[in-house]
């Protein structure tokens, strides 16, 4: 049965990651999948969640199934963390929330429960995107369409050409967009352009589907949430796929939500079914470690400013070594201008490497990036950003 198939080409970024594991040159550095390192290149289990640990251990008195939509106190926290407590939408009832195994299993619900439904058939995506989300898009059996979002000669968001796409899209698709920190570009619109975004979003009839996986990674936990919060208008409809991984550290433990903004209460219970139904099928009923991790940070006044102050430690350390790898890199290609990667937030910079230079890196140097150009700014530490820079030097000549 199994001998006609084909091996599988290796996950753009994941598979990078293990190529990078086997590399046994010293010195290697690693700017390919998204996860935080500190000083020391370490990705450190925050203070918050191994006290939130130590309280559920000494209290956890059952592993029984959490309900197929998980836990009502991690949902209910977790939709108050990104919509403000006191939001609208959440005191009216008309949003219903579900706990997913990481924001990737948040968005393949929300594809199933689009196709399951038929409530929609068409997605689209920026150009350029996180790798997976077509293939979990189209796993759901979703078509997916691409809009213009990267001006790669500015190193910025081409607004222009983004508005007079949504202009052109059909009425009832839905549109992914990344709600902070864009993945791969680390370019985001402003508050301002969220606005007009939205407006454009609504008036041409489209659902927008909101992938949230980097709140706090890039100005602050309220400012990362304003696109979520300019979409979520009196009356409108929105998706929110939102995730934990980074934020808390929490990669490993696949903590995430999914969360369906409609219109009234009615129809946000009828949604909440065909979610549960969604995730019934595909696998049972949420993990419960992490959410309780997280549902322990956010409940306790305590822990929550902890886990504030060492998220903010996390985006101050990016944010200082942007800056420290532009002047070094100012320094060795006085002609070049780097000063976007200064400008861009969150995890990610679309560097203007090409997928040739990226090669180079790779093979010349034991540097590994993305092909794309991508690279993880949080992969870059004081103990290699001098290597780096040369190599991207070395290769740019
Ligand atoms: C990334 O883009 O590197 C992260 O979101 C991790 C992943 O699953 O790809």
């Amino acid at each position: 049965m199994f001998e006609s198939i084909q091996a599988a080409p290796p996950d753009a970024i994941l598979g990078l990651n293990e190529v990078f594991r086997n590399d046994p040159r010293p010195g290697k550095i690693n700017l390919t999948v998204g996860v935080y390192k500190d000083e020391s290149g370490l990705t450190p289990i925050l203070d918050c969640v191994k006290e939130a640990e130590r309280r559920l251990v000494a209290k956890e008195t059952s592993k029984g199934y959490l309900p197929i939509d998980g836990d009502p106190d991690y949902c209910r926290l977790t939709a108050e963390l990104n919509f403000g407590a006191g939001h609208e939408v959440l005191e009216s009832g008309r949003a219903a929330t579900a706990q997913a195994p990481g924001g990737t299993g948040a968005l393949r619900v929300a594809g199933d429960f689009l196709t399951s439904t038929g409530a929609a058939r068409t997605i689209w995506c920026s150009v350029p995107t996180w790798p997976n989300h077509p293939k979990v898009f189209e796993a759901s059996g979703l078509q997916v369409k691409n809009y213009a979002y990267f001006d790669a000669d500015r190193h910025g968001v081409n607004l222009d050409g983004m508005l007079a796409a949504i202009r052109e899209m059909p009425a009832g698709d839905v549109i992914c967009l990344h709600a902070c920190c864009h993945n791969p570009t680390g370019a985001d619109p402003s508050p301002a352009d969220w606005k007009l975004i939205a407006d454009a979003v609504y008036d041409r009839g489209l659902m927008p589907l909101l992938d949230f996986a980097y709140l706090g990674f890039g100005t602050g936990i309220d400012e990362d949430a304003v696109a979520l919060r300019e979409f979520a208008r009196p009356g409108a409809e929105l998706i929110v796929a939102s995730s934990c991984s980074k934020n808390f550290g929490l990669y490993r433990e696949r903590v995430g939500s999914l969360t369906v903004v409609t219109k009234d209460v009615d129809t946000a219970q009828a949604v909440a079914s065909q979610v549960r139904t969604a995730v019934r099928v595909n696998y049972s009923n949420p993990p419960s470690h992490g959410g309780a991790i997280v549902r322990t940070v956010l409940g306790d006044a305590e822990l929550r400013s902890q886990w504030e102050r060492e998220l903010a430690a996390m985006r101050d350390r990016i944010n200082g070594i942007r800056k420290v790898f532009t002047q070094k890199m100012s320094e060795r290609l006085p002609d070049a201008n780097f000063s976007f990667i200064e400008k861009q937030i969150g995890m990610f910079s679309f560097s203007g490497l090409t997928p040739e230079q990226v090669d180079r890196l790779k093979v010349e140097h034991a540097v590994y990036a993305v092909r794309s150009g991508r690279i993880n700014v949080a992969g870059i530490m004081p103990s290699n950003v001098d290597a780096l820079c040369d190599a991207i030097a070395a290769v740019s000549s």
